[in-house]
C-alpha cells in the first residue's frame, strides 16, 4: 500500500536491530517517502517486522529482496511480500524476460483480487550492482557483449524491465540520465549512492548529490548512513532528513522556474 508524501528520500535501515529500525522510522515518519528493509534486517526480523511497519507507521516499505530465482518460484515470492503491503519490491533483471514477467503477472493477479485489499507493490528490476566493475562481470561470463560497457548493459536491463512490464529500476546515480532518456518519464528510478555535500562519503565510491540525482531524473533516493548517523553538526536523523529534502526541493524549484 502506498502512502503519498511529496518526500523523494527512502530511509535505508542498516546495521541495526528490529527496535531501533522502528524508533528510527518513527521519528522521521510524515517527512520521508519511505524506509528500506533490506536482506540483512529481513533475515534477522522476518516478515512480522514488515508488517509491524505497514501497520503502524505513515511511511512506504521498500522490501530490498533482490529475489533471483527460476519464474514460477519468483512469482510466489512477490505474491507472498506484497501480503506484507510493502509498496516497492525488487528482483534481479539479470533473472530474465520471463521471470520479470511472471513476477508482474503475479502482482497484476493481486490487482484484480477481491480477497487483496488496497494497491499491490510497484515492481523493481535490479540492474548492474555499483559493486561490480567490468571484469567482474567478464569473470562470470556475462561481460564483453555491449559495447559501451556497464552502462549499456545497464540501459538493456532497464529497457528488458520496461518490456516485462516492471514499474521501473534501482540504477546508479551514473546512468539516471541514460535509463530516463531510454525508459521514458513514467518509469520509476530509484537511486542508492547519492551524499549531501555534508554528509561522509563512507565506501560509497561514485557519488552525487540528492538534489542532482532527482534534477537527473530519479524520482526516489536511498540514503543511509547521513541520516541514520548524521554528522554532529547537523543534528538528529529528522534535521538530516529536513535537510535534503530542502535541498532537493530548491533545485526543482530552480529548474522549473528557469
Ligand atoms: O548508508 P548508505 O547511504 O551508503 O546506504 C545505501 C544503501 O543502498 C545500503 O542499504 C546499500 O546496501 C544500498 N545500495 C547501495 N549501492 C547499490 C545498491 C544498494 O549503496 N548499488
Amino acid at each position: 500500500m502506498t502512502t503519498e508524501n511529496k518526500s523523494r528520500i527512502i530511509v535505508a535501515l542498516d546495521d541495526m536491530d528490529g527496535a531501533a529500525a522502528f524508533h528510527l522510522a518513527r521519528q522521521v515518519e510524515g517527512e520521508v517517502w519511505g524506509v528500506k528493509i533490506g536482506l540483512e534486517l529481513f533475515i534477522a526480523e522476518g516478515a512480522s517486522l514488515v508488517i509491524d511497519f505497514t501497520n503502524r507507521l505513515r511511511l512506504n516499505v521498500f522490501l530490498d529482496l533482490k529475489l533471483h530465482d527460476i519464474p514460477n518460484t519468483v512469482a510466489r515470492a512477490v505474491s507472498r511480500a506484497a501480503a506484507l503491503r510493502a509498496s516497492l519490491i525488487n528482483l534481479h533483471c539479470s533473472g530474465g524476460l520471463q521471470m520479470m514477467r511472471a513476477a508482474k503477472v503475479a502482482l497484476e493477479a493481486l490487482h484484480i483480487s477481491e480477497a487483496f485489499p488496497g494497491t499491490p507493490p510497484r515492481l523493481l528490476g535490479v540492474t548492474v550492482l555499483t559493486s561490480l566493475k567490468e571484469e567482474d562481470l567478464e569473470w562470470v561470463g556475462l561481460g564483453g557483449g555491449l559495447a559501451g560497457g556497464i552502462a549499456m548493459t545497464v540501459k538493456k536491463m532497464a529497457e528488458a524491465a520496461k518490456a516485462a512490464g516492471l514499474d521501473g529500476v534501482v540504477c546508479s546515480p551514473q546512468e539516471i540520465a541514460l535509463v530516463r532518456g531510454a525508459c521514458g518519464g513514467n518509469f520509476l528510478i530509484v537511486t542508492p549512492g547519492c551524499r549531501p555535500e555534508w554528509a561522509d562519503v563512507n565506501d560509497q565510491k561514485r557519488v552525487m548529490k540528492p538534489e542532482e540525482a532527482v534534477a537527473l531524473g530519479a524520482d526516489y533516493i536511498v540514503i543511509g548512513r547521513p541520516i541514520t548517523k548524521p554528522p554532529e553538526k547537523i543534528g538528529a536523523p529528522l534535521d538530516a532528513v529536513r535537510a535534503i529534502n530542502s535541498a532537493i526541493e530548491s533545485a526543482l524549484k530552480e529548474r522549473n522556474d528557469r
